[in-house]
């Protein structure tokens, strides 16, 4: 173990102690601050199942990188890019934010435009450029959003 491995375990100790030294009705847990998009049980479903399928193709990609599998990843990405079917109803598309639709569409066209590089230049290092600024759209996402189920309109905090 070298310094900078001694310190961060010292470090990660003493915030296992401190936690657990915490009393039970200690001060509150930071609250979450991002913005609450407000939608039915089942909406939230239908948003947060093509979250998961991002994720599963993201895998898909990955894995067809480590292959050089250009065809693979044209076929992955174009499957959630813009021309992909919208598994979201339109009353639930009225019920988000503009910014919200912009970032999702961001998504989208890097998807799209993975697929027609894997094609054109078929360069697996370019792609993994391509997935790190994807990344970068769903981390900016998440920063900015929480669903909550509810009957009301979204409202931003
Ligand atoms: C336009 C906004 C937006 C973008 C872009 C976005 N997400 Fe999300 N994602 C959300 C929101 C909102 C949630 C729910 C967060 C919450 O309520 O705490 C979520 C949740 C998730 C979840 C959890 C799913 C579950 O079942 O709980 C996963 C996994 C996920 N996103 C993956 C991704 C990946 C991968 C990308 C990029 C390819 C991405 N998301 C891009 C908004 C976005």
């Amino acid at each position: 173990m070298n310094d900078r491995h001694k310190q961060f375990f010292a470090a990660a100790l003493a915030a296992l102690l401190f936690a657990g030294a915490a009393p039970a009705a200690g001060p509150a847990l930071p609250a979450d601050q991002r913005a609450s998009l407000v939608l039915l049980d089942e909406e939230r479903h239908l948003v947060l199942m093509e979250m998961r399928n991002f994720l599963a193709v993201l895998q898909t990609i990955t894995d067809a990188i480590t292959r050089e599998d250009m065809k693979e990843i044209a076929r992955a990405a174009r499957s959630m890019g813009s021309g992909a079917a919208n598994e979201i109803p339109p009353r639930t598309v009225a019920k988000l934010p503009e910014e919200f639709k912009v970032l999702a569409g961001g998504v989208h066209t890097t998807f799209d435009l993975m697929a027609l590089d894997a094609e054109s230049l078929a360069d697996p290092k370019h792609t993994l450029v391509q997935m790190n600024e994807l990344l970068q759209k769903c981390n900016a996402c998440h920063g900015i959003y929480q669903i909550k189920v509810g009957r009301g309109a979204s409202s931003r905090k």
